[in-house]
């Protein structure tokens, strides 16, 4: 099935329902061509596989140590090409540290970073031999599907538009085998991660699209590729939104000729009975998608506005988490609601000093028409409460610049008016490598917000942008929801490559709250 978008007909693998290398498992044996990476523990110490190759090699591996500084830490790589007496092309050595001491994001970097080495060295198949530690089977199938789940993440590449790739500049590894003693039970533990990988590589692709290839309606539509997983997934047009009362996200929308959407995605992972009555009450993420933010009248400089493209973020989140949840068959509730627009300047633009009225009913004086973000989600969270009646409700934004001088690229901002779900946040963020950080909240902050013509304006004063901003959701939260914040300013796009993480957009967000559902929420 491929997703209609201007026209252009896409393979689904784009919406990262399938990818681009493929991951078979199977049992430990020295393959018989392509690569093989072997794992090597600190001190030198060849695991199992490792020291089977070195014999078969007549001693190469050994040789090749003690020519050089590899060691076997964590992090440390060595490469032997056309290894004697064996058919490979190359023998990758793996520096893994103490084995004991590896979690299982230590084995997904470890998974990415082989992806990265034998990517760029123009392999086109390889073997990775996870040797079990200590006779622990269980252990060691959950490592080599955590390998295999962290040479997944890795191997994503956005590359759509570029039609001029020379063949030598192009990661070519197209078949990665997992060799492990347990390999059906590995086959297991990396199935569910698969599915979670997909929805991370969904959503960095829609972050990675340009404004003019995503914009509400064509995201919508990019989403429609979940009712193949069995979400259900409808919009809301101006029309409807304007008659839910729909003022503050309307607003953003007004000055672009792309019509304003409201993205409703369910997945319905319990069937009835199966959970009590409160916990069959839809968890609810609410995303901000702001598909293009010039930022309106208050128009931004020129420098750096391309980045605007991906002020989608939130809601790409969303969508992507709904691929994991729907992807994994994950025994929860969820609810899905992003606001999408396009906050342009025109004509028909809202202007500084506009007062709009929410659905909620609440009043806002818009000073600065590039503090749209919030104006998106007060809507769209009252919308999700309204409707669904969730048992929490969790948002993601790329929602400040303010977040990223206070806490830069490597954790995101977190808010919350509940201890305990911020705990959980704070947990699966530690768990799966998308560290969050807490801010406060209080009165104070809150003050800043007030308004002298209407209930309340949309920026504060100079100081703590992020935490003002979080005040003004805080606002449209119902009494008594527990309700979280996730400012992603700062970790949705990426310059850098890491081990599992491309350059581009990150995905930051699915794994986190993939994470926090699974858990604390499924039955
Ligand atoms: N989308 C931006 C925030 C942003 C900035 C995200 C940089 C990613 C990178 C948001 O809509 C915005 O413009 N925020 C303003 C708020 C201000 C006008 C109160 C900001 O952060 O400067
Ligand atoms: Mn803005
Ligand atoms: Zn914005």
């Amino acid at each position: 099935m491929g997703v209609l978008v201007l026209g252009v007909p896409r393979p689904q693998y784009e919406t990262g329902l399938e990818t681009y290398m493929k991951i078979t498992f199977s049992a430990i044996t020295l393959p018989k061509r392509g690569a093989i990476a072997v794992l090597v523990a600190k001190d030198r110490k060849l695991l199992a596989t490792a020291k089977a190759l070195d014999k078969a090699t007549g001693g190469a591996l050994t040789r090749a140590m003690s020519a050089g500084r590899f060691k076997g830490r964590k992090d440390e790589f060595l490469e032997l090409l056309a290894p004697p007496r064996v058919p490979n092309s190359r023998v990758l050595l793996v520096g893994i540290g103490d084995p004991k001491a590896l979690k299982s994001l230590d084995l997904q970097n470890i998974g990415g970073a082989i992806v990265g080495q034998l990517g760029k060295a123009g392999e086109t198949e390889a073997a990775v031999a996870v040797d079990t530690v200590d006779g622990d089977q269980a252990a060691g199938a959950a490592s080599a599907g955590h390998l295999a789940y962290g040479a997944r993440l890795a191997a994503y590449r956005f590359d759509r538009y570029k039609t001029k790739k020379k063949p030598n500049a192009k990661p070519t590894l197209a078949k990665l085998r997992i060799l492990a003693d347990g390999a059906t039970a590995a086959r297991e533990v990396f199935a569910p991660l698969d599915r979670v990988a997909a929805g991370v590589c969904m959503t960095r692709t829609l972050v990675s699209e340009p404004a003019n290839v995503i914009f509400p309606k064509s995201l919508v539509a990019e989403a429609k590729a979940l009712q193949s997983l069995g979400v259900k997934v409808r919009a809301l047009g101006v029309k409807e939104m304007r008659r839910l009362g729909m003022g503050a996200l309307l607003g953003v929308g007004q000055g672009s000729t792309n019509e304003s959407q409201l993205l409703v995605l369910e997945w319905n992972g319990l069937s009835a009975g199966e959970g009590n009555k409160d916990v069959e009450r839809p968890l609810a993420f609410v995303g901000k998608g702001v598909t293009f933010d010039s930022g309106g009248i208050s128009i931004k400089p020129a420098a750096g506005m391309e980045d605007m493209k991906w002020d989608m973020g939130g809601a790409g989140v969303v969508i992507g988490l709904f691929c994991a949840l729907a992807g994994r068959r994950a025994k929860v509730n969820a609810v899905g609601v992003c606001g999408l627009v396009e906050n342009m300047p025109s004509g028909a633009a809202q202007r500084p000093g506009d007062i709009v009225t929410s659905m909620s009913g609440q009043t806002i004086e818009v000073l600065n028409t590039d503090a749209e973000g919030r104006l998106v989600l007060a809507d769209a969270l009252w919308y999700a409460q309204d409707t669904f009646a969730p048992r929490l409700v969790i948002d993601l934004a790329t929602l400040t610049g303010a977040i990223i001088v206070a806490l830069g690229k490597e954790h995101a901002g977190l808010f919350s008016n509940d201890d305990e779900l911020a705990a959980r946040l704070s947990a699966a963020g530690q768990s799966v490598g998308e560290p969050v950080w807490r801010m406060p909240l209080g009165e104070a902050y809150d003050k800043a917000i007030d308004s002298e013509a209407a209930d309340m304006k949309n920026i504060g004063n100079r100081w703590a942008g992020s935490i003002t901003a979080a005040q003004f959701l805080q606002r449209f939260v119902k009494a008594g929801t527990p309700w979280a914040h996730l400012d992603i300013a700062g970790v949705t796009w990426s310059s850098k490559a890491k081990a599992t993480v491309p350059k581009g957009g990150t995905g930051f967000g699915v794994r986190l709250l993939d994470r926090l559902v699974k858990d604390h929420y499924e039955a």
